[in-house]
């Protein structure tokens, strides 16, 4: 007999439209969508279309009106700042509306975007949802990317506004942020003109007069306005995210779809419920902070905490079991590598011992592939399920998981169990023929996508069919290579492109590779991605220099990471490089990065038949021997 999960998948593929609907209306909407599933205008699937639901609402005022209103919608937790701050139901209602009087004041209104630039402090989370709430369509860019990658996402996006803090802080060092927001709207051409800043204690900074508004000053002075009804296809916000260039893609999210999705996963894949804690402990800036700790966790009615810290260092490796503890959190998420990073400060875990963590119920794993060693310390310690999830930043919730709301499934060491429902994922062959079963293909998704995925790009419909849809007609292609096993359970082993994970962020090597060829010694370079033990991998470059270039090589290298830290972001993380004589390629020019891998790694490979001349390849691995990064 089919067991809960399997009728629920099945149904969800078989009658996507009532499925659907149903989840739908756990939600409140100000107009009921004239059809569940249609053709949109750009020819694409879309979800909800004639519907109208404000997010807002749906995230505080309906929850104030039923009741919930003096519970904690919102902790924020900072052990960098040394604060804590609650703020109940009621209380980020009342600031949200508020804000979004002070966005409407200053003349944003419906359709127009605004862009996030700041850490994890709850002025970040009210920002977001006074836009939802006037139907204004947020930005958030992450605070470690530096000026010029903020630059293009202000000339991508065109912001009417920014709304920034006036700095961030890491565990040894307190980050100007106008400096960059500066640079940025330079860079963009003056525009947009108008900012609110956020006036943190650790650093507070003169403002132009009339430009840049002070946090407060506008709060102070603002009317609450209430919600606006949003068309279910209408974007909530876009978020960019590492393509294969230096442009990054402007991920569009439509506000229906999102809105059935968050309530729809928190419940059936988390298992997570109104009045239970939920702490996800990433950033505001990446897709697991929008959905994770803003969006799902306020419509699902659980109290969200804001995590400023870090998994170690903050005081120390214990950091995580004392959030639980202090907030009495049901559901943890985070990334691998945080784990990675508290196993090696704390192998034996001897910090959890000092805390009660009995509120916790389950911990999800996503961001990067899990390592095996990595769930089983996990599994030991915690003894818990430990949940490896795989998603993206375009589908905005989990494809695949072992859904603890609907059924719960074995673990199988690297693999994140089994598609949610909604998701029919095939792993196919070059011609887009699914593979057999443990047979490694390209991952891909059969269309329509379910509601809350993203159906196109900012400013570039014709950029997401090339990505997304071409390469296997009727499917969306994920980017990622795999296998289903004999039990429907899948493994998601690699990417197939020339996109890497550094500490669960993801990074484009030709985006850094653009940075690179910029400086004015560099004939030609490559980027790979090194594995890694904390990080899961780190960019790697290869620079080849121009002819008659005979400064030290140490000199070029250090002027190389500087120039790619300023101009992209500390967060690349790009710390390592080595000059070579040439790079290895194929007779058709493309470099052989994922030779280089292996040979990083110490894996055989084989010499690719295609290779221009093999003694490319020997040179490289001579150099990469004596510069001491061939892991044994
Ligand atoms: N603003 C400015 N700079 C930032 C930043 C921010 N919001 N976040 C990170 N940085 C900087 C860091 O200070 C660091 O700078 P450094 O090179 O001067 O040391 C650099 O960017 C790289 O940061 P990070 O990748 O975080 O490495 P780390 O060595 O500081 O910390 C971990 C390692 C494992 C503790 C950290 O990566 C971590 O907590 N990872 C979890 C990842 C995660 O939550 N991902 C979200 C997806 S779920
Ligand atoms: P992002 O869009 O930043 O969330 O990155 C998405 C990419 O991260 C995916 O396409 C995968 O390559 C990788 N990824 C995320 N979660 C997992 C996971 N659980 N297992 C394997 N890879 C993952």
């Amino acid at each position: 007999m089919a067991g809960r999960y399997e009728t629920m998948h099945r149904r969800s593929l078989s009658e996507p439209e009532s499925f659907w609907a149903e989840a739908a209306r756990t939600l409140e909407w100000s107009r009921e969508w004239d059809s569940v599933l249609s053709t949109g205008p750009d020819g694409r699937w879309q979800w909800f279309a004639g519907g109208e639901a404000n997010t807002c609402w749906n995230a505080l005022d309906r929850h104030v009106r039923d009741g919930r209103g003096e519970q904690l919608a919102l902790i924020y937790d900072s052990p960098l700042t040394g604060s804590l701050r609650k703020l109940t139901y009621r209380e980020l209602l009342e600031q949200t509306a508020r804000f979004a009087g002070a966005l409407t004041a200053l003349g944003v209104g419906k359709g127009d975007r605004v862009l996030l630039y700041m850490p994890v402090i709850p002025e970040a989370v009210v920002a977001m949802l006074a836009c939802a709430r006037i139907g204004a369509i947020h930005s958030v860019v992450f605070g470690g990317f530096a000026a010029r990658e903020v630059a293009t996402r202000i000339i991508d996006a065109g912001p009417k506004l920014i709304v920034a803090a006036s700095c961030g802080i890491e565990p040894n060092r307190v980050i100007p942020y106008m400096p960059v927001v500066d640079a940025a709207i330079e860079i963009a051409g003056g525009v947009p003109a108008t900012c609110i800043v956020v006036q943190r204690d650790a650093l507070k900074v003169e403002l132009k007069p009339r430009r840049y508004h002070d946090w407060n000053d506008v709060m102070a002075t603002a009317q609450p306005v209430d919600c606006v009804p949003v068309a279910a296809t209408d974007p909530l916000y876009i978020l960019y995210t590492s393509g294969t260039t230096g442009q990054p893609k402007g991920i569009v999210r439509p506000s229906g779809g999102h809105l059935v999705a968050m309530a729809w996963s928190l419940r059936h894949v988390f298992d997570a419920h109104a009045g239970e804690t939920f702490w996800a402990a990433s950033d505001i800036g990446w897709v697991v902070g929008h959905s994770y700790i803003v969006y799902a966790p306020l419509i699902a009615g659980c109290t969200t905490v804001l995590y400023e810290g870090k998994p170690v260092g903050t005081p120390d490796a214990g950091a995580f079991w004392r959030v639980i503890e202090d907030h009495k959190v049901t559901t943890m998420f985070t990334a691998p590598t945080a784990i990675r990073a508290i196993r090696r400060e704390d192998s034996e875990a001897k910090l959890m011992g000092d805390y009660d963590i009995s509120s916790l119920k389950a911990l999800f794993l996503a961001g990067e592939r899990c390592d095996p060693a990595t769930l089983a310390w996990c599994e030991e310690k915690l003894a818990r399920p430990i949940v490896d999830n795989w998603w993206q930043t375009e589908t905005g919730w989990p494809i695949a998981a072992n859904p603890l709301g609907i059924e719960s499934f074995p673990v199988k060491y690297g693999s994140a169990t089994k598609p949610i429902p909604g998701w029919q994922v095939q792993a196919l062959d070059p011609k887009g023929m699914p593979v057999e079963p443990g047979q490694t293909g390209a991952i891909a998704c059969k269309l329509p996508l379910p509601p809350g995925a993203a159906s196109t790009l900012w400013n570039a419909p014709e950029r997401y069919a090339k990505a997304y849809l071409e390469a296997f007609p009727g499917y969306y292609s994920t980017g990622d290579a795999g296998f289903i096993d004999a039990d429907g359970y899948l493994h998601v082993m690699t990417r197939t492109d020339d996109v890497i994970n550094v500490a669960g962020h993801r990074l484009s090597t030709g985006a850094i590779e653009e940075v690179i060829a910029g400086h004015s010694d560099i004939a030609e370079c490559a980027v790979v991605g090194m594995p890694d033990s904390l990080k899961g991998q780190a960019p790697l470059g290869f620079l080849v220099l121009k002819a008659g270039i005979n400064r030290p090589h140490a000199e070029i290298v250090a002027e190389i990471v500087k120039r790619v830290r300023d101009t992209m972001g500390a967060v690349v993380a790009f710390k390592t490089a080595i000059v070579v004589a040439r790079l290895p390629k194929t007779r058709s020019g493309k470099i052989l990065r994922g030779t280089i891998v292996k040979i990083l790694s110490s894996e055989p490979y084989a010499m690719p038949g295609t290779i221009e001349d093999p003694a490319a390849l020997a040179e490289i691995e001579r150099d990469l021997n004596a510069a001491g990064l061939i892991i044994p």
